[in-house]
């Protein structure tokens, strides 16, 4: 099993308010949907903050691209730097 934690954000954190936040975070293995997690406003508590949430997932090959979107309800889609993941066995 892998788990891929997902953070959205670094340095700047984001809204959590009810016209204005992050509404979900997906992972893909380049173009294909992996999972896909949604959050309602308030579950970061209203406040500036960074979303987060971990996959476990199984991977079907060795090699994975791993790419994150988070969906934010007013500027949209945020795409992260792909990751690369070779996988033991
Ligand atoms: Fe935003």
């Amino acid at each position: 099993m892998l788990s891929v934690n997902v953070k959205m954000g670094n340095e700047y954190t984001h809204p959590d308010d009810f016209d204005h936040f992050i509404e979900s975070v997906t992972l893909f293995n380049g173009e294909v949907k992996l999972a896909n997690a949604t959050f309602v406003p308030g579950t970061l508590g209203n406040e500036k903050s960074h979303a987060e949430v971990t996959f476990n997932i199984r991977p079907m090959g060795k090699k994975l691209n791993l790419i994150a979107h988070a969906y934010c309800t007013k500027h949209g889609i945020w795409e992260s730097t792909p990751v690369a993941v070779e996988v033991q066995q």
